[in-house]
């Protein structure tokens, strides 16, 4: 029997329609809507979900707000603790979700050279001296960055003191020794380097300017970000195509040549998240 229909089982009939089908789980965690419930019926349902999915935390789905992508009001609804440890391709990472996001669609991508072909094909690079991610967050990309790559050197950045809290411990976790982390607003560090990871999503196009000037000659920037499909000139969602003419043009005018793009996932109905490989002109 699957676990919705267990929980179900063990739920009042007349509750059914208002539970929710879907959750996410983060380490021994879930995260699911369970807004159609009054009060007093979440205190008796989400513990079914704890039980059955056999989580120790259960929260309420909510909104990530602002760009340091900080989840906003934490319900918990079952449970009390809220930090978690995830491990995926081999690296674990401590989180707490009631003052960090995790997004679980982005995980294959985070794999890096431990990915499939057209994920490590983003991350293959030659002999980088210095590496800067951005937006080092918790470190969903820069433990990957430093593990792959261990006689670069690399450099995280965050704005955000929580995440630059998890990052510094994550990097310790993972006994990660060449990350040299900042707790600053990207744009005011001046360092060069030979790749600039931009794992970012909603006005990535802003920070490129400043990765411009601080790439060595044919340095590489790996740029993540969210597009309409029929800007990109997918008609459908479910379209696919070479590297669109749109998005290059406008690479070029921002002084890079687009190498590589492909899509990480959708990201709404009319949207995309794209990666794309970027090189200095
Ligand atoms: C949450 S991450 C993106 C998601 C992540 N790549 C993943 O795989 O789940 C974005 C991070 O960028 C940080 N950030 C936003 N603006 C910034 C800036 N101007 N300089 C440095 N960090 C910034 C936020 O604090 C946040 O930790």
């Amino acid at each position: 029997m699957n676990p919705f229909q267990r929980i179900k089982d063990e739920v009042d009939r007349k509750l059914h329609n208002k539970l929710p089908k879907k959750w996410k789980k983060i380490g021994d965690i879930i995260i699911g809507d369970f807004s159609k419930l009054t009060p007093n019926e979440k205190t008796k349902v989400a513990p079914i979900y704890g039980k059955i999915l056999k989580v120790k935390t259960v929260l309420q789905k909510n909104k990530i707000n602002g760009e340091l992508r900080k989840p906003e009001n934490t319900e918990i609804l079952f449970g009390k603790d809220t930090k978690t440890e995830i491990i995926e391709y081999g690296i674990k990472y401590k989180i707490d979700l009631s003052k960090i996001m995790w997004s679980p669609g982005n995980t294959g991508w985070r794999s890096i050279l431990d990915g499939p072909e057209n994920i490590s094909d983003f991350y293959n690079f030659d002999n980088p001296k210095v590496i800067i991610d951005y937006f080092g967050g918790i470190g969903y990309f820069t433990v990957q960055l430093a593990k792959s790559y261990p006689l670069a050197k690399v450099i995280s950045i965050d704005k955000n003191p929580d995440s630059v809290e998890y990052l510094k411990q994550n990097l310790e976790l993972n006994k990660i020794n060449n990350v040299e982390v900042l707790n600053d607003d990207c744009r005011n560090i001046n360092q060069k380097a030979d790749i600039i990871h931009l794992g970012y999503i909603s006005n990535t196009l802003e920070f490129l300017e400043h990765a411009h000037s601080n790439l060595n000659d044919k340095g590489i920037a790996i740029f993540h970000e969210a597009y309409n499909n029929s800007w990109l000139g997918f008609k459908k969602r479910s379209d696919w195509g070479p590297i669109p003419t749109k998005f290059s043009k406008l690479m070029e005018e921002n002084g890079f040549k687009t190498k590589k793009f492909e899509r990480v996932k959708f990201y709404g109905p009319s949207k995309s998240h794209i990666i794309a490989y970027l090189q200095k002109i």
